[in-house]
């Protein structure tokens, strides 16, 4: 009880968070398209249809099976490991880094929106593939899990030296990723989608990112395992996906 009013008190002490607040109560109504049924449909199905990250790159035209593909350099990702020790908070898992290094660079995407910072992993990916890039903009939206105060340690992989072209929106995807789309001028060439794993959730994120994709764009899920949230959304929009595979979750992946 004490605790129920406690989640209660962190929201609305948080006015930017009542629209998810409110769609969580919502969702109580609504079908449940989250329980251990739907997830062991999602991995078979996801399972079913994994590919290497080589395959993935080539199928959507950034790469062909001989390519020499672009890896984060070992110095980078071993002084961020070094400073994701300092956080205090354990926080959520990192998306597919060398999937998207590779994507945002063999893309060249300038305009990417991200949902789910948590450590950062994905962040530091994305932000070392458009280093040096002037006009790149990476903009993230997260929000801090309730009542943990992890604030202060969400993004810490990432080096001060890359953070010139990243903004953090703290605030649920619910407003936050109308936010991002608006930050980034409405249009995007890559977005990454690791925040809310709900179906719930997803059915509000997807469509938005997808929309603002452009045309070419790259859109990439984590999780997909998690339920049949990225199955219905490619079937129900006939479009070619991939999937892939790593530390045992697997990531969708569209090219627009
Ligand atoms: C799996 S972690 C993200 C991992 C990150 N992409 C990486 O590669 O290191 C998920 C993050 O999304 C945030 N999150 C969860 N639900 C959210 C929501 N509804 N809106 C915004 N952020 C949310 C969590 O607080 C957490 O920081």
């Amino acid at each position: 009880m004490i605790a129920k009013l406690d989640t209660a008190m962190w929201f609305l002490q948080r006015p930017t968070h009542w629209r998810h607040a409110a769609d969580i109560a919502r969702r109580k109504w609504l079908p449940d398209h989250d329980g251990p049924g739907e997830a062991r449909k999602a991995q078979a199905w996801a399972a079913e249809r994994a590919v290497p990250l080589i395959e993935v790159l080539a199928a959507i035209g950034l790469a062909t099976p001989k390519t020499t593909l672009p890896q984060l350099p070992p110095a980078l990702l071993e002084e961020a490991q070094g400073r994701s020790t300092r956080s205090l908070v354990k926080m959520g898992g990192a998306g597919d880094i060398n999937l998207l290094y590779a994507a945002t660079i063999l893309s060249g995407a300038r305009r990417i929106v991200e949902t789910g910072v948590a450590y950062g992993w994905s962040s530091l990916a994305i932000l070392a593939a458009v280093d040096g890039q002037e006009a790149a903009r990476l903009v993230s939206v997260d929000m801090p899990y309730p009542k943990m105060k992890n604030e202060a340690f969400v993004g810490i992989v990432v080096p001060e030296r890359l953070r010139g072209s990243w903004e953090i929106i703290r605030e649920p995807d619910r407003p936050g990723i109308k936010k991002a789309i608006a930050r980034v001028g409405e249009v995007i060439d890559l977005c990454h989608y690791d925040s809310d794993k709900s179906w719930w959730g997803r059915q509000y994120g997807y469509p938005l990112l997808w929309d603002a994709l452009r045309s070419g764009g790259i859109f990439i899920s984590d999780d997909i395992q998690d339920n049949m949230a990225f199955a219905d959304f490619v079937a129900e929009r006939y479009l070619n996906f991939s999937v892939t595979e790593c530390g045992g979750k697997y990531i969708g992946i569209v090219r627009k």
